[in-house]
């Protein structure tokens, strides 16, 4: 069995597991904890910030995030794929009265400066007080540039805006581009991250630790998200022991994201080759290209619940939804590499769709 669906599902190494077993614990609700301590510093260190604040999970820290930046009836815009807007169940107006202000995205993954620019409400009593900017990198395995991250910093600066970076997968983002200039990854984080108020960086993605994620900022933030963290329940107590998995998995899991660029950069070429010749699927499927761990295909409404019940029962684990691209409805069909999938494991899954 090889699970594609998310890098969410990897199990902890041994090596980590034994780190956990090691840490040293506390109550951090008192701040006691020492392992916790040392993950937030380690976090925050990493991408250029005072201080971090560890929390059970992405979702969490971006709703920390949000409501730390923003009051009720202020506006943070977003990309209308980003995962704060569509996926966290609106949490930021359910629980903290803010208004979203979804906008459209370019091709590239990117919300356009421009659109950005025009969304900024004046200040006006008709209309919510727009108070923050999110953007989400990568977003669909896609990596914003650098330069677009340096650009919506200046922009939010230059209206007097925060700025939050949903950097689920930034370390992806940053080894992608690390690797292109020949430069090493966490400075490339760091570097993405210049500018910005606040990060909320996920440990149970790529970087393979079994829960939590880290939100950074400035020492006054932080001790306002800390406040937001307990009001939401998330205040956790011998926390070190989850922690300390994260603190392995920044130490010794950001370079080897590369693998898992290469694995689904292979997976992207050998489902092109395979599914060209093939004879159910030739002229049926679309294969976008991988920038980072995250690959996604367009099957034919015609093949593809054929083609996902012989995946799903020849053990290849793939998230799929509906699409439409000209008219005709296709499948999104979602490969993501991690850690617990390696060369063999694709070239495996290439066999089984050439099985088909
Ligand atoms: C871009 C992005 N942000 C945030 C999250 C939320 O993370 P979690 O599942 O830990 O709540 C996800 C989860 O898939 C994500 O993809």
């Amino acid at each position: 069995m090889t699970d594609f669906r998310s890098d969410t599902v990897t199990q902890p190494t041994p090596a980590m597991k034994q780190a956990m077993f090691d840490a040293p614990l506390g109550d951090d609700v008192f701040g006691d904890d020492p392992t916790v301590n040392r993950l937030q510093q380690l976090a925050a260190g990493m991408l250029g910030f005072e201080a971090g604040l560890y929390a059970a999970s992405g979702t969490q820290t971006n709703l920390i995030a949000l409501l730390a930046h923003c009051q009720r009836g202020e506006e943070a815009i977003v990309g209308q794929q980003w995962h704060t807007y569509r996926w966290e169940a609106g949490g930021m107006a359910v629980l903290g009265s803010i208004q979203p202000q979804p906008l459209e995205h370019q091709p590239d993954g990117t919300i356009a400066l421009r659109d950005i620019e025009a969304a900024i409400k004046p200040d006006d009593p008709h209309f919510a007080r727009t108070k923050l900017v999110v953007v989400e990198n990568t977003t669909g395995g896609k990596v914003l540039p650098m330069q677009y991250m340096h650009d919506v910093a200046a922009l939010a600066k230059r209206h007097n805006l925060h700025a939050h970076i949903d950097g689920a997968r930034l370390f992806n983002a940053a080894v992608a581009i690390a690797q292109k200039e020949n430069r090493d990854p966490v400075e490339c984080a760091r570097e993405l991250a210049q500018g910005f108020d606040s990060v909320s960086l996920c440990l149970s993605k790529g970087l393979g630790a079994p829960v939590g994620s880290v939100l950074v900022g400035s020492a006054d933030f932080i001790k306002q998200a800390r406040r937001v963290r307990k009001m939401v329940g998330g205040g956790m107590r011998q926390a070190g022991i989850i922690a300390a998995a994260g603190a392995y998995a920044l130490e010794h899991h950001v370079h080897r994201l590369a693998d898992d660029h290469a694995n689904a950069k292979a997976l992207e070429q050998g489902l092109r080759e395979v599914t060209a010749k093939h004879a159910k699927l030739g002229g049926k499927v679309v294969v976008h290209p991988a920038q980072t761990n995250i690959l996604f295909i367009d099957v034919d409404g015609e093949v593809a619940d054929g083609f996902l019940q012989h995946l799903a029962a020849q053990g290849v684990k793939v998230t799929a939804g509906l699409y439409r691209v000209d008219e005709r409805a296709m499948k999104r069909i979602r490969w993501v590499t991690h850690l617990d999938v390696d060369a063999n494991d694709v070239q495996r899954a290439l066999d089984v769709v050439q099985g088909y």
